[in-house]
């Protein structure tokens, strides 16, 4: 391969990355949650509500990540199933969906509804 060649293999490697990297989407398949004991699982369910209650300020207050599913993304996206309580004490099952970029400090409340 000639220098120039290379230059230019070199080039198109370090744009196919930059692509990549800006965001373009390198999506899988959604997987289920293999532990939803890990702390970064909850932390985001809690974090999820938190942001919920933000925009509703329907007093709803957190449990626990009960099951979900993630897909990676251009970062990661969840579904998350957990349980919170309501303002009337009553305990339900809500399906939180959230984006994250852990790089970027990038997190991402897409929808919040009571599970069906
Ligand atoms: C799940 O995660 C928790 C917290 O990190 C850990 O204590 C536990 O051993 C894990 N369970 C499995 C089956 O990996």
């Amino acid at each position: 391969m000639s220098a120039r060649a290379l230059l230019l293999t070199t080039a198109t490697l370090l744009l196919l990355v930059a692509a990549a990297r800006a965001g373009q989407p390198l999506a899988g398949g959604w997987s289920p949650i293999r532990n939803v004991s890990d702390p970064h699982i909850q932390e985001l369910g809690g974090w999820a509500v938190t942001e919920h209650v933000r925009r509703a300020n329907d007093g709803l207050r957190f449990g626990e990540v009960t099951g979900g599913e993630e897909q990676v993304v251009s970062g990661m996206n969840y579904k998350l199933v957990l349980d919170a309580t309501d303002a009337d004490g009553k305990v339900a099952a809500y399906g939180a969906f959230v984006y994250e970029q852990s790089w970027t400090n990038t997190r991402e409340l897409v929808s919040f509804a009571p599970a069906s």
